[in-house]
């Protein structure tokens, strides 16, 4: 039966990842996948990370299987780390969280919920978004769609479009923004377009699903929030997919949490039901060691305040290969204007390299970027800036 089968096409930026490892150059750089770099061109494991570790395996006495949305721990841990400890949701208990296996697990959970639940219920996602969400959505069997996100042209939020585009949205479908650190364009709306958006999200009756996987690299923890946040009128329901791979390091712990707020607690617990049988009939019950890591974490004040530090670093020193980037670039004698990619936030930016001007970085320069123009910023140091730059002006 597998003769017949067609090989698929490696995936869009994972498969570039293992074209990069095959890749023998000693000087390649990989801006493709989204994992942060330091600046001597490692993803480290956090100290804080470490050290949680250490006492998390001190005190780990069993390795049976997890309750199926995972550890009251964890799961009260992330809602406070979303809405802040004191927030409206979590006093009325109108939140109910399900640890995921990543921000992945998190988003295919809430498609089969979605799905199960509503079976008449579009998705609409951004113009242009992670390439993966489209994948996982049509997987859980929805209907995909998109609205307009992004001007290429002005390299800013094509916010009116956006709204006409919504305004015309069918009540009860649903809708995914990204939380902050848009992903592929770094470009998010600001706190007023925020309101505006949560507004007309509740005027139109859409369902608003956060795809929240980066937040402290673009302002910091709360700030992050804000967005989310602003979701959260009295009486509203929206889902969250939050991960913990990027600002905790842990990738390969996949590390996830779908929260879902109902109107009340009794509509919370409800929701929470379903998703717990989504989860059964999928991967049954989550993994532990990541989610262990992070209650500890932000269950111990001052490993918390050790973490914090570590994640401002992180984002410090994305922003500040932001604006090496753009002076470099300009040095080298580029007309191009990128001073747009210092206005972005997060890993990633729209380049604006064609499709062509990114198979000559890769096949000359051994350079990665994703066919979209998409560059992870995170993934660039002082010391590969310079071919980096070089390399660029030259395809251009
Ligand atoms: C990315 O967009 O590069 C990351 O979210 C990693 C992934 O799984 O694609």
């Amino acid at each position: 039966m597998f003769d017949s089968l067609e090989m698929a096409p490696p995936d869009a930026i994972l498969g570039l990842t293992e074209a990069f490892n095959n890749d023998p150059n000693p000087g390649k750089i990989n801006l493709g996948v989204g994992v942060y770099k330091d600046a001597a061109n490692k993803t480290p494991v956090l100290e804080s990370v470490k050290h949680a570790e250490a006492l998390v395996q001190q005190g780990q006495t069993t390795k049976t299987y997890m309750p199926i949305p995972g550890s009251p721990d964890y799961t009260t841990r992330v809602r406070e780390l979303l809405f802040g400890k004191r927030h409206e949701v979590l006093e009325s208990e109108r939140a109910a969280t399900a640890h995921t296996p990543g921000g992945t697990g998190a988003l295919r959970v809430a498609g089969d919920f979605i799905h199960g639940m509503f079976p008449g219920a579009r998705i609409w996602l951004s113009d242009p978004t992670w390439q993966n969400h489209r994948a996982v959505f049509q997987a859980a069997g929805l209907d995909v769609r998109a609205y307009p996100y992004y001007d290429s042209q002005g390299k800013t939020l094509a916010f009116d479009a956006m709204m006409a585009a919504l305004a015309e949205v069918p009540e009860g479908d649903v809708v995914l923004f990204h939380g902050c650190c848009h992903n592929p364009s770094g470009m998010d709306p600001d706190p007023g377009q925020w309101a505006d958006i949560a507004a007309l999200v509740r005027k139109r009756r859409l369902l608003p699903l956060l795809d929240f996987a980066y937040q402290g690299l673009a302002d910091g923890l709360e700030a992050d929030a804000a967005g989310l946040r602003t979701f959260c009128m009295p009486g509203s329901e929206l889902m969250v997919c939050s991960s913990f791979s990027k600002n905790f390091g842990l990738y390969c712990e996949r590390t996830g949490a779908l929260t879902v707020v109902g109107a009340s607690a009794a509509t919370a617990n409800k929701a929470l039901s379903q998703v717990k049988r989504c989860i059964r009939a999928n991967y049954s019950n989550p993994p532990a060691h990541g989610a262990a890591i992070v209650s500890t974490i932000l269950g111990d004040a001052a490993l918390q305040r050790l973490w914090e530090q570590e994640l401002g670093a992180m984002r410090g020193r994305i922003n500040t290969m932001r604006r090496l980037f753009v002076e470099t670039l300009q040095s080298k004698g580029v007309a191009t204007d990128f001073s747009f990619i210092t206005r972005q936030k997060g890993m990633f930016s729209f380049s604006g390299l064609s499709p062509n001007q990114v198979k000559t970085l890769r096949e000359k320069y051994a350079i990665y970027i994703v066919a979209s123009g998409r560059i992870n910023v995170a993934g660039m140091t002082e010391e590969n800036m310079d071919r980096l730059c070089t390399a660029i002006a030259a395809v251009l």
